[in-house]
């Protein structure tokens, strides 16, 4: 079973990384299971109010790209890549150090579950039994509910896989939790390929029927975190359709052809460019990008969803998935009360996310594909961001 061989795998890892920290060798204890040039790093990241330390994980791929992940929240903290001309910049929005992340803030690079995005009211029908979740958007429930997995402390592994680097991280949210069904394992694991791809790997099991949802709640800026704001980015998706929401962004139950409206991205076209169409009842509604695009192809097979290209670095970032939807959400709420990297006040539209996911209020929406997870299944699901440049500059 992968459950043991993770346990086993994880008291190797806790050995390792108490030896590195007697030691005080942090910089050194990475696991290697191959040669270099993939490393990994551990180092100490601080500590919860409850004392429980935190580690962060530095992946290095051998073409010079870097990411950090800490088992706090499995929070994607930095993602370092180079531009046209091979300068690095770190493109995700975040925090220097554990606090920011331990403070009151949107999501940045979390693991976002039980369920990503909104169910309606916080309820939901299951089998016959009705189920109340913990309510924290107006009459909603957002992003797994108060302490949702972002807020949650994972065990990791890290190792050297065949495909890169990579930080296997697991949570077991008890039965009940935030007001869900089922004790549920989910496995969480982060790859840095040598293409400049980052690969998160979902994986979870249930010993009762439940519903879940999980994404990664990553901001980009591909000219770098802190580099104002996000309108300038070309953004292809690839979705005809996408689900209108009412005034809680709970999805009306349509899916509305993008022809014709600010939602078409089926060729490249700037964030900016048609946000504040007030006139658009959906842009307004969001105050920008918030919705959730229904992608083309959706039989499962992992594939382009969109792309992303910032003129001025000539970065470009694509996502694949194999989920039915992705939720465009361009950081309207953003608005400068959070103080990020580099002590930059994060201002509106900073940043941008491309949460892979399944729609959002699913379990109240017997037409929109199906969440539910039953004991003996495994549910699995890959994303892929993958970066380069194209040379533009
Ligand atoms: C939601 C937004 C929300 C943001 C931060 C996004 O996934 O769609 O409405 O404000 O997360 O919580």
């Amino acid at each position: 079973m992968p459950w043991r061989t993770s346990i086993r795998r994880f008291s190797w890892i806790a050995i390792l990384s108490a030896i590195g920290l007697l030691t005080g060798c942090a910089e050194q204890d990475a696991v290697k299971e191959k040669p270099v040039p993939l490393t990994i790093e551990s180092t100490p990241y601080g500590q919860l109010p409850s004392g429980e330390a935190v580690t962060l994980y530095t992946l290095r791929n051998g073409t010079g790209m870097e990411i950090g992940v800490i088992d706090y929240g499995a929070i994607l903290t930095s993602v370092k890549v180079p531009d046209s001309k091979g300068g690095l910049a770190d493109v995700v929005l975040g925090f220097d150090s554990l606090d920011g992340y331990l403070g009151t803030q949107p999501y940045m690079g979390a693991t976002v579950g039980r369920y990503a995005n909104r169910i309606a009211k916080g309820k939901f029908t299951l089998n016959g039994k009705t189920h109340s979740l913990a309510v924290n958007n107006g009459a909603n429930a957002l992003h797994g509910g108060i302490k949702g997995f972002d807020k949650r402390m994972w065990s990791a592994i890290a190792r050297n896989s065949e495909v890169g680097p990579s930080v296997e991280l697991t949570y077991v949210s008890a039965d009940g939790e935030e007001g869900y069904p089922g004790k549920l394992t989910t496995v969480v694991t982060y790859t840095l390929g040598n293409d400049n791809d980052i690969r998160i790997h979902y994986a979870a099991t249930t010993d009762a029927d439940t519903v879940l949802n999980l994404t990664n709640h990553s901001y980009f800026n591909l000219a770098g975190a802190g580099k104002g704001t996000i309108l300038d980015h070309m953004v292809t998706i690839q979705a005809d359709r996408f689900t209108p929401v009412d005034s809680g962004l709970i999805p009306t139950g349509e899916l509305r052809s993008v022809a014709g409206t600010p939602f078409d991205f089926r060729t490249p076209t700037a964030i900016g460019g048609r946000i504040d169409e007030t006139g658009d009842e959906q842009i307004k509604l969001g105050g920008g990008y918030d919705h959730n695009f229904v992608l083309n192809d959706g039989n499962g097979q992992l594939r382009l969803a969109a792309k992303a290209r910032e003129p001025v670095s000539g970065r470009v970032m694509e996502v694949f998935t194999d989920q039915p939807g992705m939720q465009f959400y361009t950081g309207n709420f953003l608005n400068g009360s959070v103080t990020g990297k580099e002590g930059i006040r994060y201002g509106k539209r900073f940043g941008f996310c491309m949460e892979t996911q399944h729609f959002p209020d699913s379990p109240n929406k017997p037409e929109f594909p199906s969440v539910v997870l039953k004991p003996g299944e495994t549910f699995e699901s890959t994303t892929v961001y993958k970066f380069s440049t194209d040379g533009n500059k």
